[in-house]
């Protein structure tokens, strides 16, 4: 296709990392890069803490559910949506900043996100790898006291990145007809095409290089949509000045 493309379908999350430093022009030059994705209203409502002190990357680890390599990645980040540097900026101008709206709560969330995607394609890009880590959403409140995150700022997740010390093969996706409609949304879902990806599913988690699983996309995705998750993140979100109205 083109490199772009092939770096994309290339993707698959990095959790084990050589010693390998990552300089600082590289992050830098990441970053950079990063910050040109688009952003709503030109908000930029983020704001990424790396995490360099050893005890702090120890506590991270355990409360994410004792994963590893949120201690031992060359580069640990946590990024956050952040509408507190917007109030700093509405009080230069003598403006009271609106708060607690749930449309500032989608904008800010999709805006990192934007951003951390971008992060991980262009270190991918430069060779290196990473996985975001969903689970500093474990005690996020631990995570703003040990980082210092004020309200109108939340961790919304972190990233492991380095330079990878495996090559697993990537997950295959559902097939671009299942996501992908004209005009409508689907009417029902084609149980056939879902049918086909369980067996492509299937035979990714028996034949990829460790745990191995004999496994399903429809049974995973029923067994995790089943439960209660993070069940706290309403309360959270509320303290900190996020999703009130
Ligand atoms: C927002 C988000 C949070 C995630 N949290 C974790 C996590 O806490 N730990 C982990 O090992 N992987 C995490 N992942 C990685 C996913 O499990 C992974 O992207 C998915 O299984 C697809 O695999 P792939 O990235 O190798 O294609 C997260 C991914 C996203 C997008």
């Amino acid at each position: 296709m083109n490199p772009t493309i092939n770096l994309m379908k290339a993707h698959r999350s990095i959790r084990k990392f050589t010693d390998r430093k990552v300089d600082e022009q590289i992050l830098e030059t990441i970053f950079a890069a990063a910050q040109c994705a688009a952003t709503s209203h030109f908000v930029q409502a983020y704001t990424v803490i790396r995490v360099r002190n050893v005890a702090t990357r120890q506590t991270l680890a355990a409360l994410t559910g004792a994963q590893a390599w949120v201690a031992r990645a060359p580069v640990f980040m946590v990024f956050c949506a952040d509408l507190n540097r917007l109030e700093a900026v509405c009080c230069l101008h003598a403006t009271v900043m609106e708060k607690g709206w749930a449309e500032q709560f989608v904008t800010a969330t999709v805006d990192v996100a934007l951003l951390a995607q971008n992060v991980l394609i262009a270190a991918e890009s430069l060779g290196m790898g990473g996985v975001y880590i969903g689970g500093i959403r474990n005690d996020p409140q631990t995570v703003c006291d040990l980082l210092e995150i004020p309200d109108q700022v939340y961790p919304v997740f972190g990233m492991c990145l380095g330079w990878p010390a495996h090559d697993p093969p990537p997950k295959p996706r559902l097939p671009v007809d299942a996501v992908l409609y004209t005009d409508r949304y689907p009417q029902r879902f084609d149980t056939d095409v879902l049918a086909a990806y369980d067996r492509t599913t299937n035979h990714y988690f028996m034949n990829r290089n460790n745990n191995l699983k004999d496994e399903t996309w429809t049974r995973q995705m029923a067994e995790f949509m089943g439960r209660v998750i993070r069940p706290h993140m309403k309360a959270f979100l509320q303290k900190k000045g996020f999703f009130i109205k």
